[in-house]
């Protein structure tokens, strides 16, 4: 609450206006769509970094591309993948993912893997479509995949880099509010990461969000959350696999 109300009061300072009662009057009529953006860019709390949580991204090239790729390879799945960063902030999380896909799954050899990529912040978003970072995050990316996937001193300002159009390509980045906001369809994704977002939520709302959450995976597909958040106590549809990783329960999904 101390946090909320530190975090409100820039905003009721910007706007001369004094106590979040008379905030809230203000920012709950239906022609302020722009302050209650600038509300939630207030509120949220945006912190990421490429490879975030590493061992996620292990998991996902050691265990989960090679299954894709013999499946793939038997005639079991598809080459296409369709992966979910649910609370994208800025972008790092979903161009991770991208890069990653990218460098083992090579596109001319029929894989189509897209991850969509969304947020509640319109200021987030923003600056994620953009695809430029500071070049002080370069330590964060893997050696291979910066050099083969970050353009630097090239179309961007001093100590700056830029994602590469191709792997901008493969994400999508779109609006969607995790607690009221329709979801993709059911069974549409093999990955979803919606990591270090749940934590922000109370108990019920986190429940409601897992369950849906859990409808858009497809049958073998995996969630990946925090490692600093539980599911514990929400009686989820989901077994646990690998820390912090999840599949459907009933479903088998080769972990
Ligand atoms: C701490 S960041 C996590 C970013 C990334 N997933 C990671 O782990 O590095 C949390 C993000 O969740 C977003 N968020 C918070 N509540 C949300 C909601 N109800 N729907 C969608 N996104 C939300 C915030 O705007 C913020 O960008």
């Amino acid at each position: 609450m101390a946090l909320l109300c530190s975090r409100m009061s820039r905003r009721l300072r910007a706007l001369e206006i004094c106590g979040l009662e008379h905030y809230y009057k203000l920012v709950v009529q239906p022609e302020q769509k722009k302050e209650r953006a600038e509300m939630i860019d207030a509120i949220t709390t945006n912190e990421t970094r490429f490879f975030r949580e590493h061992k996620h991204f292990e998991f996902l090239e050691r265990r989960v591309v090679p299954r894709w790729l013999v499946d793939a390879q038997q005639g079991r799945r598809p080459r296409t993948i369709r992966l979910w960063s649910a609370g994208c902030s800025s972008g790092e999380e979903p161009y991770s993912l991208a890069m990653l896909m990218a460098a083992n799954l090579p596109h001319d050899e029929g894989w189509d893997a897209t991850t969509l990529a969304t947020d509640i912040s319109t200021k987030m978003l923003d600056h994620a479509r953009k695809g430029i970072y500071n070049l002080a995050q370069s330590c964060e990316i893997p050696e291979a995949l910066l050099k083969q996937f970050m353009l630097k001193d090239i179309a961007t300002e001093e100590g700056q880099m830029k994602v590469m159009p191709g792997i901008q390509q493969m994400v999508e980045f779109r609006k969607l509010n995790l607690a009221h906001d329709p979801y993709p369809p059911r069974g549409h994704f093999d990955v979803i990461f919606c990591r270090n977002v749940l934590i922000y939520f109370d108990l019920e709302s986190k429940r409601k969000v897992v369950e849906k959450l859990t409808r858009c995976l497809s049958r073998a597909g995996l969630l990946f959350v925090g490692h600093a958040e539980n599911l514990g106590g929400i009686n989820s549809p989901l077994r646990s696999v690998a820390p912090a990783v999840y599949a459907r329960a009933g479903e088998e999904s080769g972990f």
